[in-house]
Parts: C-alpha cells; sequence; structure tokens
C-alpha cells in the first residue's frame, strides 16, 4: 500500500552536518563517549550550535543487553547543554533509517527544525555468544530461535536455497567481500583496511554453511551522527524517506531470496524523490552477509533476480558494474565505503553511517543521487533515504 508522501507539505530537509567515530573493537571507549565523539563532530562540521539542535533521535538496538544500559535517549539528550527532548528508536539492525525517518517526521510536522540523530551501538564488551543471541532478538522467537539458529544460521539457509535456485558458485559469492574490503581500504573509519582476495573469502572459516568467515559483517563498535535541518541549508538535500516491513520470520514468506520490504521501501523512496533508479549514481546497500548485498541490488531494481553476481563480477574487474545489466543503468558506485563487511557493523549506527557515506560520495563524484538502503534482522523492516547533492 503506497505510503502519502509529505513532500509538498513541508519545508525542504537538508543534511547539515554529519561525524562518525572509527568502527571496530574500541574497548577503551564507553557507549556514552562514542555518541559524544559523534555529535560533537557532527555538531562542529555544521553551521548550528548545540544550543539550536531542538531534538534527538537516539538509534540503538542491544543495550540492555551488552551495556546494562537501557535509557539511552536521556543520555543523548545529556550530551547537549540545554537537554532537549529526545527519543530512542529500535527496529534491529535497521534502527538507523527508523531513526532518520522519525527524524523526517518531527522535521516535516514542525515539531522541530534541526534534529540530531545518534546511532550508537558498543558490541565488543560481551562474548560473541551473547552477542549472538541479542541479535536473535530481530529474528522469530517462536519459530527461529528454538531451531537453533543465529543471524549467519538464517543468511546461510538463505544462501543454500539462492545457489540452488540460480546456480551461484562459492567462488563467485567470495567476489562481493573481497569487492567491499577493497572499497574499505579507502576509509579510515573502517574496522578492516585490508584487502583480501576471493581465494581467502572462500579458504576463510567455516561459519554456516555455505557462509564463511568472510562472508559476515563483524561485530563491532561504533557511533554515528548527523544533523537534519530544516532551518539550515546543507551539501545534501534528503528527498525521500521510506520505512517499509515484512513477515518478521522468513518461515512465513513465500520466497527467501528476495525481501519485499526493500522492494515496497525502494518503490515508495523513488516515487517521493521523483526519480528513477537510473538517476541513483551511489549506493549504500546493507551486506551483513554477501548474499545479502546480492537479493538487495536484485531488489532495488538494479538487475533481474540470479543477475547480481554480474555486477560483482565487474566491480571486481574494475569495469562499470552495470554492464550487461537491466537496461544498461549508467555506472554505480557500490559501498564505496566499504560496506557493512568492510567498515563493520554496529547494528543501530550502520544506517546513519550509510547516510554519511552517501553524503561523502556524492560530494566527491559530483553526482546528484545517492541511496542508502538499511535493513532489520532477515529485511522485516526497511529503510531507504535518498539525498541530492545541491553542491
Ligand atoms: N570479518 C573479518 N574478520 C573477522 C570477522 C569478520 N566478520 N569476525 C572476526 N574477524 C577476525 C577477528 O578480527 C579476529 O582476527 P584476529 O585474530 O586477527 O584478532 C579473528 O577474525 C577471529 O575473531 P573472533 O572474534 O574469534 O571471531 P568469531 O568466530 O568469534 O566471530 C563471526 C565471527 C562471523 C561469528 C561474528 O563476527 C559474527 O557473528 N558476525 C555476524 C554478526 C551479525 O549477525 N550481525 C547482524 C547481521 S543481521
Amino acid at each position: 500500500m503506497p505510503c502519502p508522501s509529505p513532500r509538498d507539505m513541508q519545508s525542504d530537509i537538508h543534511l547539515i552536518g554529519s561525524g562518525q567515530t572509527r568502527f571496530g573493537e574500541l574497548w577503551d571507549k564507553g557507549i556514552r563517549d562514542l555518541m559524544e565523539e559523534a555529535t560533537d563532530a557532527a555538531i562542529n562540521s555544521s553551521p548550528c550550535t548545540a544550543l539550536d539542535i531542538d531534538m534527538v533521535i537516539v538509534s540503538n538496538m542491544l543495550a540492555e543487553v551488552t551495556n546494562g544500559q537501557a535509557h539511552l535517549a536521556a543520555i543523548a539528550s545529556s550530551l547537549l547543554p540545554h537537554h532537549p527532548p529526545a527519543i530512542r528508536v529500535e527496529s534491529a539492525c535497521g534502527s538507523g533509517a527508523f531513526a532518520l525517518h522519525t527524524a523526517c517526521a518531527m522535521l516535516e510536522s514542525g515539531r522541530a527544525r534541526n534534529v540530531l540523530v545518534i546511532g550508537v551501538e558498543k558490541m565488543t564488551d560481551v562474548s560473541v555468544d551473547t552477542v549472538a543471541s541479542a541479535l536473535m532478538g530481530a529474528a522469530d522467537s517462536e519459530q527461529e530461535r528454538p531451531a537453533g539458529l543465529t543471524f549467519p544460521g538464517i543468511f546461510g539457509l538463505i544462501t543454500q536455497r539462492y545457489m540452488h535456485e540460480y546456480g551461484l558458485t562459492r567462488d563467485e559469492l567470495s567476489l562481493v567481500s573481497a569487492v567491499h574490503h577493497r572499497n574499505a581500504c579507502e576509509n579510515p573509519f573502517a574496522q578492516f583496511r585490508l584487502p583480501v582476495t576471493p581465494d581467502a573469502v572462500t579458504k576463510s572459516a567455516m561459519v554456516s554453511n555455505p557462509l564463511r568467515l568472510l562472508d559476515c559483517s563483524p561485530i563491532s563498535d561504533g557511533a554515528a551522527a548527523c544533523i537534519l535541518s530544516t532551518e539550515h541549508a546543507g551539501a545534501a538535500r534528503l528527498v525521500a524517506s521510506q520505512i517499509a516491513s515484512d513477515s518478521l520470520s522468513i518461515v512465513d514468506r513465500p520466497t527467501i531470496t528476495s525481501f519485499s520490504a526493500t522492494k515496497d521501501a525502494a518503490e515508495r523512496a523513488l516515487a517521493e524523490a521523483e526519480i528513477t533508479l537510473k538517476d541513483v549514481r551511489i549506493l549504500e546497500t546493507h551486506d551483513c552477509f554477501s548474499t545479502a548485498a546480492l537479493i538487495n541490488l536484485e531488489d532495488l531494481g538494479f538487475c533481474d533476480p540470479g543477475e547480481a553476481i554480474g555486477i560483482y563480477h565487474n566491480l571486481w574487474r574494475g569495469g562499470s558494474p552495470l554492464d550487461g545489466a537491466r537496461g544498461r543503468l549508467p555506472a554505480l558506485g557500490v559501498n564505496l565505503s566499504g560496506g557493512l563487511k568492510g567498515c563493520g557493523h554496529p547494528v543501530a549506527a550502520t544506517g546513519i553511517k550509510q547516510l554519511i557515506d552517501v553524503s561523502k560520495q556524492l560530494q566527491k563524484t559530483g553526482d546528484r543521487y545517492g541511496l542508502a538502503h538499511n535493513f532489520g534482522g532477515a529485511a522485516a523492516t526497511c529503510g531507504i533515504h535518498i539525498l541530492e547533492s545541491i553542491s
């Protein structure tokens, strides 16, 4: 069902400031330190002072389990001298996009004019088993958890099905991570700045057949913050903010090799921005596991089902990624930041960081439109934002 577009009722929303911490294992920093570092960087890069922020939205999934800390909105508010109203938003790994969407609603309604959106996750202070169990809160606790699944397990099943349907080979899948790791080498905020070969991916430790260690986004600490404003102009305008949902459990879906929430959010976002896919030249997409990157390119419409690996063949060779893809779309930058694989995935910070990366890349390339695609769980929720560069 199409969502009403508020574009004709609102002032333009601009991205006027942004900042992030490095993503990685940041044992010397607490969750408040991470939020503060990203917030300071966002405010310092904007035309605002701290006192201009009239609302804070904080995105976080796991702090109760990983840090013994709830009530992050109160912490977020206390980072600013005047303690503005603050709200926490949670939508699993898609929390960042949902926080951005909430900020847009506040701006569109006129309740706020400058909203600080902070995404934060501090995952490495507890064991991997504890994090894996907490992350399973994003799946179905009645159908999937009792079956012994973890997220690598769920995406392992999705990968097996995808290989069965489309004939993808294990060696081909390794191209995805190799491309993202290569891109991350250029990103000073990335957790892994090391190139890996496709062969190294194929030979890395088995995690969940057929997914290997180097197919998985890692467990990470980090924060990202941005300021959205209807009062000030910035280098980029947010021309679409859309969210969509699907069944929580993959068991309840007609297919597990395509995610309807991505399709729904993408269709609405392109309509809201009044552009077509051909206009999108920069893409940050949610590659929590290698197969997700392939499914996302197909669901977003950049190629037909089963064809996305062709894009990665082209990217790995350094060619134009969309050669041979549907409609011969023009050149597209895919996860130039390194994606979740190379940058790390502090889950609720990822969606904010994607928007920041899209903005940076638009400035660098001079392209006009970029799209950030962020999902929660096995894409039971999805948020898409489109930025238009105005510099
Ligand atoms: N990619 C690349 N390297 C990784 C990595 C990853 N995903 N995870 C760990 N490493 C590296 C570590 O840095 C470490 O290197 P070092 O020995 O040089 O320090 C080494 O591999 C072993 O790390 P370790 O922490 O023992 O790995 P692990 O086996 O405990 O965890 C995974 C690996 C894949 C199980 C874990 O990263 C994971 O669960 N990832 C998925 C997270 C997830 O589900 N997110 C939500 C998505 S929907």
